[in-house]
Order: C-alpha cells, then sequence, then structure tokens
C-alpha cells in the first residue's frame, strides 16, 4: 500500500495507515434504531485509509475499487453538500470532525477495502471509521465518541437514518467473539462463539432499489407502533420498552401492518437476549432455530427480504450439518449469515454456488467470518492485503 501510495503522490513521508473492519450481524436486526439488542461480529474484511499530510492546503482521496479520486480545498470542506456519491461518507465524517472541534489538516489519502460494497457487509462504516482515524491522523478520540460521530455523519450527510450498530462493531470488534450491543446505553457485552460451529456469509450479489426509502419507512413504522403503545403506557419511549404482553394488549389498536412491524423488533430482542444464552451454554441447535426465526421474522413481519435472499436460507436449511441460516444486515439484498459444523464448511459452499447459480445465474460470494479486532492504525504493514482479496 505504500507502494502504491508513493505511486499516486509522488511521496509517502509520513505516512500512516488506519483500518476499520466490517461486520456481519449474527442477530438482531433492525432492533438498533429501536434501541435493542444487536449481536455483530467484526470481520477480517476491513477498509484501510493511508494518510500523509499535503502540502498544497488540499484534501485529497483516491480509492482504488473505483478508481476514482477528488479533491477539495480543506478550508471549503465545512460547506460542502452531498453528492450522492462515495466521496460522501468521508466528507460525512470530515464535517462532523470540524463540527467536534477537530479541524481536518490539507491530506492525501488512499482507500482500499477487503470489504465487498453493497453486500450488508457494512463497507460504509468501515470507510467511515477509517476516513475519521486517518483525518484525525493519530489525534486521541474517545472510541464512543468515534463511533458516534460516524453515524452522524451518515445519518446527516449521506442521509441514511441509520442505527449505531455498523460503526460501533466496527469500532469495538473482539477477535474471536461477537458483541453484543445495548443499543440503549451504548454499552456491551462480549460473546465467545462457541467451538464446533463455523459461521459463512454468502453474498446475493444483489442490491434492490428499495433498500434506502424502505429503511426511512420502517423507521416511521416503529415510531408510529411506540405511539399507539405509548397512549396506555406513558413511559415508553421506543420499541425497547414494549414488552410481549404490551405488544399483545396494543396490538388489535395498531393498523395490521404497523403491528407487523411492532412484533418484528419485539420478539427479535428477545431473540438476541435467548441467542446469548445459548452461545454461552454452546446450545448450537437452539442457535440455529433462532437463526431461522429470525429469518422468517425478517421476511413475513418487517418484509425486508427478498427471493434472493429467501432462497438462500431454504437451500443452506437444506444442507446437512447446516444449524441455520438468516439474512443479515438491511435486506432487500447482500448476504446471509450461515451458522453449521465447521467440517461441513467446504462441502456447503460448493453446494450453496451451484444451487444460487442455477436458479439466478449468478455466482454468489462467499465469505467464511473469522471474528477480527475494531479500527485501530496498522502498525503492521505486512498485514495490509496487496489487492482486494476475500
Ligand atoms: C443497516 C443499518 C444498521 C441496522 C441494520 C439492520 O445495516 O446501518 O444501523 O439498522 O441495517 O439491522
Amino acid at each position: 500500500m505504500i507502494d502504491a501510495f508513493r505511486r499516486l503522490y509522488g511521496s509517502a513521508d509520513g505516512i500512516r495507515v488506519f483500518r476499520a473492519p466490517g461486520r456481519v450481524n449474527l442477530i438482531g436486526e433492525h432492533t438498533d434504531y429501536n434501541l435493542g439488542f444487536v449481536l455483530p461480529v467484526a470481520l477480517h474484511l476491513a477498509t484501510y485509509v493511508a494518510t500523509a499530510p499535503a502540502r498544497d492546503g488540499k484534501l485529497r482521496i483516491y480509492s482504488e475499487d473505483r478508481r476514482e479520486s477528488a479533491e477539495w480545498p480543506a478550508g471549503e470542506i465545512a460547506a460542502l453538500t452531498p453528492r450522492r456519491h462515495w466521496t460522501d461518507y468521508p466528507i460525512g465524517v470530515a464535517q462532523e470532525l470540524i463540527r467536534a472541534g477537530s479541524p481536518v489538516a490539507p491530506a492525501n489519502l488512499l482507500v482500499r477495502s477487503t470489504v465487498p460494497e453493497g453486500s450488508g457487509l457494512s463497507s460504509s462504516a468501515a470507510l467511515e471509521v477509517s476516513s475519521a482515524l486517518a483525518m484525525l491522523a493519530g489525534r486521541r478520540m474517545a472510541p464512543l465518541d468515534l463511533a458516534r460521530l460516524c453515524q452522524r455523519a451518515e445519518r446527516n450527510f449521506v442521509g441514511m437514518p441509520c442505527g449505531i450498530m455498523d460503526q460501533y462493531i466496527s469500532v469495538f470488534g473482539e477477535e474471536r467473539a461477537a458483541i453484543c450491543i445495548d443499543c440503549r446505553s451504548l454499552k456491551h457485552q462480549v460473546v465467545r462463539l462457541p467451538d464446533g460451529v463455523a459461521f459463512v456469509a454468502v453474498n446475493t450479489m444483489v442490491k434492490h432499489q428499495l433498500a434506502g426509502s424502505a429503511y426511512k419507512e420502517r423507521t416511521e413504522q416503529c415510531a408510529a407502533a411506540v405511539d399507539v403503545v405509548r397512549a396506555r403506557h406513558p413511559r415508553v419511549e421506543s420499541l425497547r420498552d414494549v414488552t410481549p404482553a404490551m405488544f399483545d394488549e396494543a396490538e388489535s389498536s395498531m393498523p395490521p401492518i404497523i403491528a407487523r412491524r411492532a412484533r418484528h423488533v419485539v420478539t427479535e430482542d428477545a431473540r438476541v437476549v435467548e441467542f446469548v444464552a445459548a452461545c454461552r451454554e454452546g446450545a448450537v441447535e437452539r442457535m440455529g432455530e433462532l437463526f431461522e426465526a429470525s429469518h422468517r421474522s425478517l421476511q413475513h413481519d418487517y418484509e425486508v427480504s427478498c427471493d434472493e435472499l429467501d432462497f438462500l436460507v431454504d437451500a443452506a436449511l437444506g444442507i446437512e450439518g447446516v444449524y441455520g441460516a438468516r439474512m443479515t444486515g438491511g435486506g432487500f439484498g447482500g448476504c446471509t449469515v450461515n451458522m453449521m459444523q465447521p467440517d461441513v464448511v467446504p462441502h456447503f459452499e460448493r453446494e450453496i454456488v451451484q444451487l444460487y447459480h442455477e436458479r439466478f445465474g449468478i455466482q454468489p460470494g462467499i465469505y467464511p467470518c473469522r471474528p477480527s479486532w475494531g479500527a485501530e492504525e496498522e502498525k503492521n504493514l505486512e498485514r495490509i492485503p496487496a489487492v482486494a482479496q476475500l
């Protein structure tokens, strides 16, 4: 990466490289913006941003994936408006840094990523967090402040009303473990994954148009459900506060679509809690059942799945040695996450590739999940992948 940087910018004096991982969410989907629980794993797939000071007053950024560069006078960053372009992520972050009193110095940036874009493995958060660290260039920021700043960049500048999960796991990821985030207190517990189970993500390679608008619509429907419950329970502030009993009582007062959305969130929070307990006991069969129940709830109640995801889940569940399968991330395409006995992984990969290809004529991406540590400066330059490799 140093050589690539030198070729691009003529010099690599003062270069530093920062890394932020993508993630796969094991369970707890569409619960984060309802202040509930999520259980993501940070992946070995990550975004790397190399940076060195620039002498000409500009902030310049080059993406190897897109083979595209952009530049701005550093003094004008605070006034930029979104362009619906990949640079909205780093610029959104830069604006939030400036707003937080941390000026962005002129610099040359080079972005390399192994997180497949649009795959639901959170390439956006990986880009936000790695860019933020590069622009901080070693200045300290508390990890939670960093995660929240990147979430604000996505909400305020990119315009996606996301929860905190993706940025949080990118900052706080742990090797060999998932983390259970309480999205209200913004604290987490480390959850060791049992031996004897492997997680593999499978990429549909599709991203349906609906993704952005449907996400916002779901946040509004959840707010509408809270309003109905609040009429009887004034202290309820989010679906996190709604117990199954409270939901049962309020259900008939809700329009059916709102009731289905709320039922997903209320039951999904309970599934996360149960999954964590099953994980600690090594109850892999139960974990698998909860995976499937989560998927069915997302498919039928929350309606954020799609044919490709449903097909991959059903196909996976038919393969010997698979404990469970579900969509992961926002939905409408992207990846499934599959839980299985480690020795069936090669067979699973062959089968799922063939079945999916037969049905959709598409070669799916396969990513064995290796839980990795959270964002930091990458001091061991040998560890940076030479080219995008999965
Ligand atoms: C996207 C958002 C997250 C979360 C998931 C769904 O990845 O960025 O905040 O809401 O969808 O669980």
